[in-house]
């Protein structure tokens, strides 16, 4: 059965010019509940760590260091099939491909300045919970 819950962070671009509430809003009227959320000035190290598995592409040091730039907001949602049902509300990664209605159209504004992360697999997203939140603020 598919996990109840899944991770995402507004990411700093959003984060810091104010989007954060809307977004949380558009997302809860999808009936996605809010579980747990921090805000949080990654480290470079902690960015590092967090996007591990895309060290080696060419857009890993850009992405870093976008993410270690300036606070972020991690949170978690709950949803049935979460994971799914967040990377459909969130849209494509390129804003310019992302559908209408998306939050990445309505609120990103390039490829790497784009709004918000979400987990892209059931496992990923207990793994990127646990790296910023304790495991009983996801149950
Ligand atoms: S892939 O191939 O599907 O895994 O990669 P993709 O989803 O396109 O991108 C993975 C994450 O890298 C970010 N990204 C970038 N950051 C900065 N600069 C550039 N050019 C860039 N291209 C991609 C992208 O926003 C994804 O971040 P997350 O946080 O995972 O959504």
């Amino acid at each position: 059965m598919a996990l109840n819950y899944t991770f995402s962070i507004i990411k700093p671009d959003a984060f810091n010019t104010g989007k954060a509430g809307k977004i949380i809003a558009h997302l809860e009227s999808q009936g996605f509940t809010l579980k747990a959320a921090r805000v949080v000035h990654m480290s470079k190290k902690q960015a590092e760590e967090f996007y591990a598995v895309h060290r080696g592409r060419p857009f890993f040091g850009e992405l870093v260091d976008f993410m270690s730039s300036a606070p972020c907001m991690p949170f978690v949602l709950v949803k049935d099939n979460a994971v799914h049902a967040l990377r459909d509300a969130i849209g494509a990664t390129d804003p310019a491909e992302a559908a209408a209605g998306t939050v990445r159209k309505l609120y990103a504004e390039s490829k790497g300045k784009n709004a918000i992360h979400a987990s892209d697999s059931d496992e990923n997203a207990v793994r990127e919970s646990r790296f910023f939140f304790a495991e009983a603020d996801t149950i």
